[in-house]
């Protein structure tokens, strides 16, 4: 089939790649002209395994493109649309500015019996908004939501776990489900489930998803709060609950909390939306599962300035990750980097170090020290914390080996993904949120 994707950022450049890569003819499109230059040369523009590679198969193969004139679009039997949604400046709810930039755009180039299919995550109602402007062209709104993980984009966007479809309750509408059923082809008839929906229960899914991932972590970090004052075990407490399946142990991991460019915005503007329908009474508990989220933070530094015996000024501490999560540069919202600000604001001497994400961090945060060497961000440290559970810290660093380094052995696992035993024995003072 022929392809546009709107939008080239995490979601539509993987999608594009994607979508290529099993026989599809796509042309990306984003108003970035750098952005478009970089993947035109095959280049992923940011951190995401198994992305470049694609890239280069689908350009070599003559299947895929990318350019900045929406006029290209034209001629494409469907277009999915992965413009970004931030959160409004000064409020909870989703900025739609680029949503509607991007069909406004589109507008022209659409024609009778195209389909538009919206992948961005978007306040329920919008999809209905956006048929009511493209209605007079012919061409059919469709609702796709994603569901890919950074770090795991490519994997989850070619064996998704279920690929949800809104559509119209109309026979463009079933005709739609047919193209969006032939763009997934190769993925349904390996199996993956296929829910076809109206245009608002798409909608609400993705929302929906990710509040209860949200959730799910905040109950865990609720229960490292309790464990503190009762002196247990959060992360034993989390492997006795995952054995349950109805709970699973998945999105149990306790530590600093979860950031990036989804889940913390998504859950506001899901919370913000819910209060346009008058039925805010229905998410308050999305608030305290933010408030949760974000006082897990002011516990990492607590841990920090107890360990140092509340002298922080000046003294220099190893802070181990910057992006929001392992096998991603992404430092958007990022609970390590918000520690590693908050030690500095406190006087600390800090030395950030990450295998990804240094560029974007020092590009956004240039009063931090940092080291692109681990062992360099370690030497002479007074404290080190754990903010990003890279393997190269929760699986390559021995405690022996970093105990050499160091000035003091203190060791604050934010993350919850250090053997506390062998860290304790190699004579450390050692650290958990939520753990004896
Ligand atoms: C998330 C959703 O998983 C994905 O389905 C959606 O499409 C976009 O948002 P992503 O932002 O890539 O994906 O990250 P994810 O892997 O879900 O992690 C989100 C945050 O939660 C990270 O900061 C991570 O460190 C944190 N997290 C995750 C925890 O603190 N504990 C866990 O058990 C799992």
């Amino acid at each position: 089939m022929r392809m546009s994707v709107i939008g080239c950022g995490y979601l539509g450049a993987v999608h594009a790649a994607a979508m290529a890569s099993i026989g599809h003819d796509v042309i990306g499109i984003d108003v970035d002209e750098a952005k478009v230059a970089m993947l035109q040369r095959g280049d992923a523009p940011f951190f995401e395994p198994q992305l470049g590679e694609l890239l280069r198969q689908g350009i070599d193969a003559g299947r895929l493109r990318f350019t900045s004139r929406m006029a290209d679009a034209g001629g494409a039997d469907v277009h999915f649309l992965a413009v970004g949604t931030p959160q409004v400046q000064g409020g909870h709810a989703a900025d739609l500015r680029y949503v509607d930039a991007a069909v406004d755009a589109l507008l022209p180039h659409l024609r009778p019996g195209d389909v538009l299919a919206g992948k961005s995550t978007v306040p329920v109602g919008t999809a209905a908004a956006i048929a009511r402007r493209i209605d007079p062209t012919g061409a059919t709104v469709v609702w796709n939501p994603e569901f890919l993980r950074e770090g795991w984009a490519v994997h989850d966007t070619l064996t998704p776990d279920r690929i949800v479809v809104g559509v119209p309750d109309t026979t463009d509408g079933a005709a739609a489900v047919e193209t969006i059923r032939a763009s997934y082809s190769s993925a349904i008839d390996a199996g993956t489930p296929f829910l076809v929906t109206d245009l608002a229960t798409a909608e609400l899914v993705k929302g929906a998803a990710n509040a209860f991932l949200a959730t799910k972590i905040s109950f865990i970090n609720a229960m490292a709060e309790i464990a503190d004052a009762a002196g247990a075990d959060v992360t034993l407490l989390a492997d006795a609950l995952g054995h349950d399946t109805r709970i699973g142990r998945r999105y149990l991991g306790s530590g600093i909390g979860f950031g990036g460019g989804c889940l913390p915005k998504d859950i506001r503007a899901f919370a913000a939306r819910a209060e346009e329908l008058g039925r805010g009474e229905s998410v308050v508990f999305l608030r305290e599962v933010d408030a949760i989220n974000l006082r897990r933070r002011d516990r990492a530094v607590q841990l920090v300035i107890d360990a140092l015996d509340g002298r922080v000024f000046g003294r220099r501490i190893a802070v181990l990750g910057a992006a929001f999560k392992p096998f991603s540069d992404d430092i958007r919202d990022s609970p390590a980097l918000d520690v590693a600000v908050r030690l500095r604001g406190l006087g600390a001497d800090v030395i950030v170090t990450d295998p990804a994400a240094i560029d974007n961090a020092a590009a956004v945060h240039p009063q931090l020290g940092y080291a692109r060497d681990r062992d360099d961000a370690l030497r002479d440290a007074d404290a080190v914390v754990v903010v990003t559970e890279w393997d190269e810290y929760r699986r390559d660093l021995s405690p022996a080996h970093a105990g050499g380094l160091v000035r003091n052995r203190i060791i604050i696992d934010g993350r919850n993904c250090l053997d506390a035993a062998a860290w304790r024995a190699a004579g450390w003072n050692y650290r958990g949120m939520g753990r004896r």
